[in-house]
This record gives C-alpha cells, structure tokens and sequence, in this order.
C-alpha cells in the first residue's frame, strides 16, 4: 500500500496525463492548443512544461480518474476536486475549461496546477490554482525551477518573473534560468531555493506600479537572504513574456544586458525625476537606499556597497555610514 504522499504524487501525475491528453482531442485542440499556438508555444514547450487543458464540464477529470481506481478522498486532498457544501456526495473538478499549468516540484514531479481562462470574462479570476496540499507548500516553490536549476548553475545567476507565461516565454527565447513567484510576494524559502544553484537573482518584474512594489521587496528579501541582485524595468505595461514576444529574442537578450542594474542604481533610477531638484525627496531616496544597505548581512559586500552607493549618490561614505548606524540601533 502507498502512503499519502505517494498516493498524491500518483493521482497528481495522473491528472497532468489527463490534462496532457486534453489537447489532442476536439475541444483541447480547438480551444486549448490553439491558444497556445497564438502565444507562440511550440510543441516543445508545451512537453516540457507539462501543459495542458481541462476540459469544459464538471466532473471529466473526476470520472476519469475514478475510473482509473483514484478515490475521492484522495482527489480532494490533491485539490483536483471540491466538494459542494453541505451536500457529502455532490463533487466537482477545480479545473473546467482552462488551459493548464503545471507546477513541478524540485524533482519533476508535477504537485500543483495552475489554471488560465481563456476569455476577457472579468467576472472570474484570470487564474484558478491549487490549494496548499501535503505536497504543495506554495511558499517554498518557484515555478519552472525543475527545468531552470541545470541552467542557473551554469549562468550563476536566476531570473525571477511574476508568472507562469514569462517563464516560457524566456526558454522559447533560449533563456532557461529563470523561475516565477506567480504573482505572491518572495519568501526565504524560495529565496534559499535559488541559493542552493546560485548566489546571483536577476528581479524582471512586471512593468507596472504592482511589478516595481514588488520588485522593490524582493530586492529587500534577497539582500536579507546574502545574495546579489539585480532589476530590470520593462516599459510600462510590458512583462517578460510580452516583451520577448514584440522585440524577438536577441533584442529581449541584449535588453537584459544592458539594463540590468544593481539595486542602488535601480532606486536612484525609480526617484531620478522627482528627486533631481527636491532636497526632501533626494533625502528620501537616500534613507531608502540606506534601508536597502543595512539588509546586507555580509559587513564587506555591504562596505562595498556603501562605497558606490555614496559614489552614485554623490555623498561620504561616512554621511552614509552614520545613517546605517542609527538603524542598527534602533533595531536593538
Ligand atoms: N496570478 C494568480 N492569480 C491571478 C492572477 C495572477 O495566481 N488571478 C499569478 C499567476 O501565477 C500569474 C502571475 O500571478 O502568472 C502574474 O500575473 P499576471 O501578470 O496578471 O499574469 P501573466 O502571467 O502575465 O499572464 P498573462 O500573460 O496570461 O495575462
Ligand atoms: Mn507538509
Ligand atoms: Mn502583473
Ligand atoms: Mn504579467
Ligand atoms: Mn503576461
């Protein structure tokens, strides 16, 4: 007999069959393949990601893997199905009529989904995904790190993106060290995961107002968690997949080089135009940015650090260095 968690691992890599098979048959092809096809994902992709399409009704998956001797009670733990409540006996696939992601644990083995409609319909979110099961703790998985980490360690650095179609996106423009938080904020556990490949993270957050918050705790978190980072900004209203797709991959790769910026030079960039002429706000940048410094646990990456930011920012290092001593007192 299976423990739980095998018996999870089982009905999940079942379901991601299932969802798999969906886009060759008429509804998948119709609706979800080619979905697929218009953003651009070839087949190979679609194979490497595991992606895949639920059928539109309430229970294919549910019959299916009934009739392939999963119980109910283990395809509600996996969140594959809900129960109506109230009601014991009325139960109903999560997943209905949404092209499917799968999330891979470090492994490989698919341990959540994630769901995309496929209308503008702005009644229902644009993503449904898994719950937090025995195997799915959302906050210790990136998704796309199964088929990133060989390539972080090579390049010695990760890109991080908010979603699941930037990730792609970047392997169909020969980019595979890159990972998604899915659009919830970092934690130190995923932040641990990439260390264990590479002390380097790359921010490519969404270019909007939602995409820089997000990059600016991020940053922050990573510092915190002893790693170098970089950001990049899209134009507004671009992200990573969008990018890629209007300017082509050798413009998206030179992009990302030429734009990479060490936090300080990000922040600075962030406040340039309001700062330039307004003492307050060029005295705010500066208490950020000295924020930013005092999460750095290493005292010589952070004295190097002190030394550019006090270049860039046109002060002393000991104007800077005083302000950091105020907040490590004040932190005690
Ligand atoms: N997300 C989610 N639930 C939502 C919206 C977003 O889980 N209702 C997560 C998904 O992982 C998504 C990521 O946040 O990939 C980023 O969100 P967003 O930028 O809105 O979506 P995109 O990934 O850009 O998706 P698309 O290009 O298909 O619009
Ligand atoms: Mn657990
Ligand atoms: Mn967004
Ligand atoms: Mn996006
Ligand atoms: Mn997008």
């Amino acid at each position: 007999a299976y423990n739980e968690r095998e018996s999870l691992y089982i009905v999940l890599n079942y379901a991601k069959d299932f969802f798999a098979q969906n886009l060759s048959k008429e509804e998948g092809r119709a609706i979800g393949l080619s979905y697929f096809k218009e953003r651009g994902f070839n087949q190979d992709v679609i194979e490497k990601f595991d992606l895949g399409y639920a059928l539109d009704g309430w229970s294919h998956l549910h019959e299916a893997a009934k009739s392939a001797g999963h119980s109910d009670e283990i395809l509600l733990k996996a969140g594959l199905i809900l129960q109506k409540e109230g009601d014991p006996k009325r139960m109903y696939d999560r997943f209905r009529g949404r092209v499917i992601f799968t999330i891979h644990n470090l492994g490989g083995k698919p341990i959540a989904f994630g769901a995309r409609i496929l209308t503008q319909d702005k009644k229902q979110p644009k993503y449904i995904n898994s719950p937090e099961t025995e195997v799915y703790h959302k906050s210790d998985v990136l998704y796309g790190i199964f088929q990133a980490k060989k390539s972080i360690r090579e390049k010695d650095n990760c890109y991080l993106v908010e979603g699941y179609t930037d990730v792609i996106s970047m392997h169909l423009s020969g980019i595979e060290n890159v990972v998604a938080s899915s659009g919830t904020s970092l934690t130190e556990n995923q932040i641990k995961l990439i260390k264990r490949f590479s002390d380097n993270i790359t921010v490519l957050y969404d270019g909007d107002a939602a995409g820089i918050k997000a990059s600016l705790r991020g940053i922050d978190m990573i510092l915190e968690g002893g790693l170098n980072v970089k950001a990049v900004v899209f134009p507004n209203g671009e992200d990573p997949d969008s990018y890629a797709r209007k300017v082509g991959s050798q413009e998206f790769q030179d992009y990302l080089e030429k734009n990479a910026q060490d936090f300080i030079s990000f922040k600075i960039g962030l406040h340039a135009n309001e700062a330039a002429n307004d003492p307050i706000k060029q005295a705010n940048l500066i208490k950020d940015v000295v924020q930013s410094l005092s999460k750095i646990p290493d005292p010589i990456i952070r004295t190097v650090y002190i030394k550019k930011s006090a270049a860039l920012l046109e002060l002393d290092e000991e104007i800077i260095q005083t302000e950091l001593n105020k907040i490590y007192l004040k932190g005690k």
